[in-house]
């Protein structure tokens, strides 16, 4: 969710565990999450195809869905563990908390950054920048638009949570910008930053990027990201958690992993 100060000039790419290709194999993530999204009762479809890449909107509606979530990973192009971590997800999800959730899935918005291990698209925007009421001069990205153009169904996908997966090459720490509709973070926006907790070393209270941090967590900061626009437009709470992303590849993909499995349980209750 950063500013544009954090734009790699170059490439940012890890090998993959087990050597199993490298993080910005598009090829390779498509290979593996379109069966996986089917085998998991997944509707999936392409809501355009900005630069010439499909952006999808996966949803699964179990048969005692109470909560509707979404979550959204690989906005930025160099912060690939959320998009892997949501493989990781789905795979190891319980099918009883699966069947209680109508369950949303942005998997991956920037497909031509991911591609190139860089942040911004093939056109130099920023897909996490020009949303809602707080962007100011911004103007939205390609995809950015696309997601603008279907924000009633996001919103309802959104209804009870957003979570959103980012990643950050500057603090070797991880952080947490919270929403919630209370002045001071709540049971949700704790419990995710103790579950950042279990992998790295929590940012120490103090400044990123010019917003106040206390206890890991940057708390309604609004500013013109896709997770402002939502809270602002009524989704009850969101998060986008960032991993640090000088850290192990692995260990970051599992902790993203975690973060969505601690999110929809959390909800779910
Ligand atoms: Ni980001």
């Amino acid at each position: 969710m950063l500013t544009e100060p954090h734009d790699a000039p170059t490439p940012l790419i890890w090998p993959r565990p087990s050597d199993a290709g490298a993080s910005n194999d598009w090829t390779t993530f498509q290979a593996e999450i379109v069966p996986l999204l089917e085998a998991r009762g997944f509707g999936m479809r392409e809501l355009g195809r900005p630069l010439g890449h499909p952006l999808w909107l996966a949803r699964r509606s179990g048969r005692a869905a109470q909560v509707r979530l979404l979550i959204a990973t690989g906005f930025h192009g160099e912060e690939p563990a959320g998009p892997w971590g949501l493989l990781d997800f789905l795979r190891s999800l319980p099918q009883t908390l699966l069947e209680r959730l109508d369950l949303s899935l942005l998997p991956l918005v920037n497909v031509s950054g991911f591609s190139r291990g860089l942040r911004l698209n093939a056109r130099g925007e920023n897909p996490n920048r020009g949303y809602g009421p707080h962007r100011g001069g911004d103007r939205p990205s390609i995809e950015g638009e696309l997601l603008l153009a279907h924000g009633a169904e996001l919103l309802a996908a959104a209804r009870d949570g957003l979570l959103c997966a980012h990643e950050d090459h500057g603090p070797d720490a991880t952080y947490v910008y919270s929403f919630e509709p209370t002045a001071e973070p709540g049971a949700f926006s704790r419990s995710l930053i103790a579950t950042a907790a279990r992998y790295f070393p929590v940012a120490p209270d103090g400044e990123i990027d010019g917003c106040t941090v206390r206890g890991g967590l940057i708390h309604n900061q609004h500013d013109g990201s896709f997770e402002s626009w939502l809270v602002a437009s009524g989704v009850p709470v969101a998060a986008c958690v960032e991993t640090p992303s000088r850290r192990d590849f692995g260990c970051r993909v599992a902790a993203q992993a975690a973060l969505m499995l601690d999110f929809v349980a959390q909800r779910s209750l």
